[in-house]
């Protein structure tokens, strides 16, 4: 078992940014999504520091995790959002994003949908001609429009966003139609979006994407005679879900991305755009771990712990084949010397939160930590076997506060007939 640390997390696991797990469990139950506002905090610091040279307009993709207490928390310092639809929107609205602090990137909503957003004074990232133009006498302010530069990368197959084989976006050339055609519906002010995919730890990743995304740019500028008043590179930046494995070096990232974008700008491009970027993961994954407690374990050919959360919380592994590491409050690194398999409750052989990995001797109702459960967990969660979402616990300052309740039976039918 590695040695190295996860964010808040003492050695032993047994204190999450300083609060007794057990405290927790006992006072909230079990699973909990249990939040540290300090690492998220010093996320957002440490990303508005590496791309501080150049005013680079941070926009949380609020998919990673809606939870409206952090949305609140993460718009009071200062971040801007990216939404994918209306009610993605009114959630920022409701968080106290301003209209013009949000950016919606949707993706075949409806002309009715795209109406209402436009209404709200929200710039779209249409994803392509045919979607703006079903609100082409209502466009927003600014039309931008996501490209596909041709490459993309994901830690996986089913999160890389841009390339081959993807839904999304439109190639330089159909660019070229889109904004021509914006343009003859009236529009004046434009902008320019990708999303290439998601967790990425290689800088040089960023730095091809880039470069390609900003020729692009400026190729369609001088062929259309078009400024854009922005450039939204996406988000993708990554964090390591092993511990073994080093973040990403952002400083460098943001440098790179900054020198392309000023080689252009050198060049006499970009003159008054803005350079956006919307990171999701980057900003929340590691803020949060998920604790559940271990209900059942069986010693058969392998050692098969079962927990009080499974697939229905967090669907990641079944649906990747990603990683996510598991700590078990209370034990040393020394003690993790047991080869066992980690699944939940689910009625599915998909339901394995690990394989074959090193946990202590354990006991039932230990609890079990699995990490780096701040984005893509709790917002993809479902209530699949009438199996609820978990509660959520936000550690801020001294405070430990319940941000969002255990769903119940109750809560599960709610809008059913009954
Ligand atoms: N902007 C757009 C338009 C996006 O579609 C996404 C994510 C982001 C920003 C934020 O990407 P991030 O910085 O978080 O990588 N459910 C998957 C991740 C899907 C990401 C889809 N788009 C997972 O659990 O890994």
């Amino acid at each position: 078992m590695s040695t190295l640390t996860y964010p808040d997390l003492s050695p032993n696991s047994d204190f999450y940014s300083d609060v007794p797990v057990t405290y927790l469990t006992k006072k909230y139950g079990t699973p909990i999504v249990v939040y540290s506002m300090k690492r998220l905090y010093e996320n957002i610091s440490r990303l508005k520091s590496a791309f501080a040279n150049h005013q680079v307009k941070i926009h949380y993709a609020v998919k990673a995790n809606y939870n409206p207490y952090m949305v609140s928390r993460i718009i009071n310092s200062g971040v801007g959002i990216d939404a994918a639809n209306l009610n993605e929107v009114r959630l920022a609205l409701l968080s106290g994003a301003k209209p013009s602090d949000i950016i919606a990137t949707p993706n075949n909503l409806s002309g009715n949908e795209l109406l209402k957003i436009s209404q709200l004074g929200v710039t779209i990232n249409f994803d392509h001609q045919g979607q703006m133009e079903t609100i082409k006498n209502h466009l927003p302010e600014t039309v931008s429009f996501r490209i596909n530069p041709g490459i993309g990368r994901g830690e996986f197959a089913g999160i890389t966003t841009a390339g081959h084989d993807v839904k999304f976006g439109i190639s330089p050339r159909d660019a070229l139609k889109a904004y021509d055609s914006a343009r003859k519906c009236g529009a004046k002010k434009f902008g320019i979006h990708m999303m290439t995919g998601s967790n990425v730890l290689d800088p040089e990743f960023f730095k091809e994407s880039t470069e390609r995304f900003f020729s692009i740019s400026c190729e369609i500028s001088d062929s259309l005679g078009i400024e854009f008043s922005f450039l939204d590179i996406g988000g993708g930046f990554g964090v390591p879900y092993d511990l073994s494995t080093g973040p990403l070096d952002i400083n460098r990232t943001a440098g790179y991305i900054e020198q392309n974008f000023l080689k252009y700008r050198n060049k006499g491009y970009f003159k008054d755009s803005d350079l956006i970027i919307e990171p999701g993961r980057y900003i929340i994954s590691d803020a949060a771990i998920l604790v559940s407690e271990i209900t059942s374990i069986k010693n058969s050919e392998h050692k098969i712990i079962g927990l009080d959360t499974g697939m229905n919380t967090l669907i990641r592994i079944a649906l990747y084949g990603a990683h996510h590491g598991i700590k078990i409050a209370g034990y040393s690194d020394q003690e993790y010397s047991n080869l066992s398999d980690v699944v939940g409750q689910v009625c599915e052989n998909t339901d394995y939160l690990a394989r074959n990995i090193l946990l202590p001797d354990v006991h039932i109702g230990d609890p079990a930590i699995i990490l780096n459960a701040g984005a893509y967990v709790s917002s993809m969660a479902s209530n699949y076997n009438l199996l609820g979402t978990p509660a959520e616990v936000a550690i801020d300052g001294n405070n430990d506060i319940l941000i969002r309740e255990h769903s119940t039976l109750d809560t599960m039918l709610g809008g059913f007939l009954k």
